[in-house]
């Protein structure tokens, strides 16, 4: 389902070099002996997840089928990304079904404005997601949109209307939501946010806006067996995690993720925070950054070919697109364009991926590591997170450092909230 492919790495060390490391590194994700073992529940999950909560996510989805046409999706970082990534990779940007708007995450007035606006006379469905329960963001927002609700339908309906994710036991958001009655879902106290795709925390929005939640755990199932092994050679999550060392010990200190389709953005975006968040710390790590070609190519394409060399790409290839256009032919030729008249679109982007390969490896010096995924199935996207969830895991460790905690994050709190007069 998902292939690695390092012929363009130009790698100058041997990935099996680092076998005693990934075995050390291994068991500490396996036995929950490493730094941040608290966190690594997320490693069995695909085996010992509740089952029980999902049949009533399920089923609550099921409720509520035709009931809304807005989703709200309240949430910040590792409680919104991939679901979002999710949703864009296996249904594209306009699908069909009830529209899902990501709030919650961010402070910009316009932006909620203008969603208050948008959903003026619509049937809203509203799910807050915090772990903590407190996160400022998130929090504003819910505000907000819980007391538009509460006035458009009323404090009855909307303990249907409004559903939490949050911890099982403590914070304020558990503590609001069982006195307003709301039903409830668990984000498991060992797994931290960017982790938590395969939980209530991605799977509620996910099987309210329609996408088949029960093929994505399938293929995390699948991907747990494909990356069960200690054996760098038998197992590509680790291959690819050695390959990003080595990578980052020859200089280059960014890696850049670059898509082909637009619908994938967002799996750029979740792949920054996990790798962003987990690896950036005690002065190490590598920048991610991220790019969708062609349209990028327009951009930093200039900058890769010929700039400082300091980054590798990573291509983030699905093999089997759907929905493809063939391109028309035209009598007059006016745009000179029918030299392409009767080829798929998907292989000119093809051709495109493939010369753009070739001229910032050959002629660029930028190493590539592409990873091709069968397709945007949801199963399929079940079993890439899992392959970067493992990977992610074993660079961090790779590098000495805890791949779960974010000490960083609370310095712009602290000063922030001073600013804002909070105790
Ligand atoms: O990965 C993480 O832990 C973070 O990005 C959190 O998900 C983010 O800060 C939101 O936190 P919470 O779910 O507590 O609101």
């Amino acid at each position: 389902m998902l292939k690695l492919d390092l012929s363009y790495a130009k790698l100058n060390e041997n990935l099996n070099d680092y076998q005693d490391k990934v075995s050390e590194a291994h068991k500490w994700l396996h036995e929950k002996t490493g730094q941040g073992n608290d966190f690594v529940g997320w490693v069995e999950w695909p085996n010992n997840y509740d089952k029980e909560e999902f049949d009533r996510i399920i089923a609550l989805s099921e409720k509520l089928q035709g009931k809304f046409d807005v989703l709200l999706v309240c949430g910040i970082g590792g409680s919104y990304l991939g679901a979002r990534a999710a949703l864009e990779m296996v249904k594209g940007l306009y699908p069909e079904g009830p529209e899902v708007i990501f709030v919650g995450n961010t402070f910009s007035n316009t932006y909620i404005s203008q969603v208050l606006r948008h959903i003026e006379g619509k049937s809203v469905v509203l799910n807050v997601i915090s772990k903590s329960g407190t996160t400022t963001e998130t929090s504003i927002s819910f505000r907000i949109f819980k007391q538009y609700i509460e006035e458009k339908f009323g404090k009855e309906e909307a303990k249907w209307r409004i559903i939490a994710t949050t911890d099982k036991n403590r914070g304020t958001l558990k503590e609001l939501a069982d006195k307003e009655g709301y039903e409830e879902f668990v984000v498991p106290d060992d797994i931290g946010g960017r982790y938590s795709v395969f939980t209530a925390v991605g799977l509620l929005p996910l099987a309210l806006a329609g996408v088949d939640i029960k093929a994505m755990m399938e293929g995390s199932k699948l991907a747990y067996e494909a990356y069960k092994s200690e054996k760098i050679e038998e197992n590509d999550a680790y291959k690819y995690a050695v390959a990003r060392r080595i990578l980052d010990n020859m200089g280059y200190k960014s890696e850049m993720f670059v898509t082909y389709n637009l619908q994938l953005t967002m799996i750029a975006e979740w792949w920054k925070q996990l790798f962003g968040e987990s690896e950036g710390k005690d002065g190490l790590g590598l920048l991610p950054s991220s790019a969708c070609f062609s349209t990028d190519l327009h951009s930093l394409g200039q900058f890769i070919q010929q700039g400082q060399k300091v980054l590798f790409e990573t291509l983030f290839l699905i093999d089997n697109m759907p929905e493809d256009i063939i391109f028309p032919e035209d009598a007059e030729n006016l745009d000179n364009m029918n030299y392409l008249a009767g080829k798929k679109i998907s292989w000119v982007n093809e051709m495109a991926m493939q010369g753009t390969l070739s001229a910032h490896t050959e002629e660029g010096g930028v190493p590539n590591i592409l990873v091709h995924l069968e397709d945007n199935s949801a199963k399929a996207f079940g079993y890439m997170i899992y392959f970067f969830f493992k990977a992610c895991g074993m660079s961090c460790y790779l590098l000495g450092i805890n791949p779960f905690n974010q000490p960083g994050v609370e310095v712009y709190k602290k000063k922030m909230f001073k600013l804002l007069g909070k105790n």
